[in-house]
């Protein structure tokens, strides 16, 4: 059965910040991009740091040396451990495309997460 859990007032989480909260025994970052937010598991999939108290930043792209272009910034969180990064709108791992040997699937759990009446939600 999913239950609601109250995060907090619209307002206290202004575009581009974060709150940590948590909800029924789970750590949950929950971010405000753009207007929109959303919800990942505060707990990184590779050694199970604090993901969310990671650094929030763009992605970044190269065409080539010296060519950088900073992409969706604010929407990847970059583990404080071992700088992995998650994008936080799909809770999928960032590679780079260059680097990949192989494809991995690395995902941080992600939950819905609604705003009703300046009031947000995180579903669990
Ligand atoms: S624990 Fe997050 S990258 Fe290693």
């Amino acid at each position: 059965m999913m239950t609601s859990f109250f995060v907090g007032k619209a307002s206290e989480i202004p575009e581009g910040e974060k709150k940590i909260v948590v909800a029924n025994g789970r750590s949950i970052g929950v971010y405000n991009i753009e207007g929109q937010f959303f919800a990942i598991r505060n707990t990184c999939p590779h050694q199970g740091a604090a993901l969310c108290t990671g650094i929030t930043t763009a992605f970044i792209n190269s065409s080539g040396p010296g060519n950088f272009v900073h992409e969706r910034e604010g929407e990847i969180v970059r583990c404080p451990w071992h700088q992995w990064e998650f994008d936080i709108k799909t809770g999928h791992m960032i590679v780079d495309p260059k680097k990949r040997t192989k494809s991995y699937d690395v995902t941080v759990e992600r939950f819905d997460v609604s705003v009703e009446e300046s009031e947000i939600y995180v579903h669990l």
